[in-house]
């Protein structure tokens, strides 16, 4: 639905949206330099990646398209926000349909805030005897409180707000947006 003003018609869901906090071309250099580094560390090798749903989709979109690798994808269903800018501590986590045993595996998700939902899925897939698990992750908050765990592969570090786009979401809202944007205007919420 748009609601149109003169001759400009913007839709109603990015009127409230805030700043860019990475563009589009920042996004692009930073997936470029961690593809460089992953196909460095694993030539040679066969990598399994472990997608994080939902948010992960388009960072390991355009990941995988650039590694110069045999690669497996897997995916894994998390959440622990819902309708919500805070986590309520428990990640969710759902089935992995494919066995790890013996697999390098590498965990990408979108953001990384307080790292329980890594840490979780670091340990379910080291419960799976794979050959190897390392995390990449395309953003971090730098926060008061230090994450729950060290990521291998980093992508950039943001202020600590509520930030959407680039597969990012508000109530799965805003996923398509193509640069990362503060939730509001004034950056007030999260
Ligand atoms: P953590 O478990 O607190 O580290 O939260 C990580 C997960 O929460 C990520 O997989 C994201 O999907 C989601 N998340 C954390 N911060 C944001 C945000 O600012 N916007 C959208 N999703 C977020
Ligand atoms: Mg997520």
């Amino acid at each position: 639905m748009t609601k149109s003003s003169g001759s400009s018609r913007v839709p109603d869901c990015f009127q409230a949206l805030g700043a860019v906090v990475v563009s589009r071309q920042q996004i692009a250099d930073s997936v470029a330099q961690l593809a460089d580094k992953l196909a460095r560390q694993y030539r040679g090798k066969e990598l399994t990646i472990l997608a994080v749903m939902t948010g992960a989709m388009i960072f390991v979109a355009d990941l995988i398209r650039r590694l110069p690798l045999r690669v497996r994808l897997n995916v894994i269903s998390v959440g622990s926000y819902g309708d919500s800018t805070a986590s309520n501590g428990k990640p969710y986590i759902g089935p992995l349909c494919d066995d790890l045993a013996g697999q390098d595996v590498l965990i990408v998700d979108d953001i990384l805030d307080s790292g329980l939902t890594l840490k979780a899925l670091i340990e379910k897939v080291q419960s799976m005897n794979p050959g190897s698990v390392r995390t990449c992750v395309l953003l971090r908050k730098v926060r008061v409180q230090p994450a729950a765990v060290e990521v291998d592969y980093m992508g950039l570090d943001i202020e600590d707000k509520f930030v959407v786009g680039y597969g990012l979401d508000y109530d799965n809202c805003y996923r398509n947006l193509p640069d990362v944007r503060k939730l509001h205007p004034d950056g007030a919420i999260g």
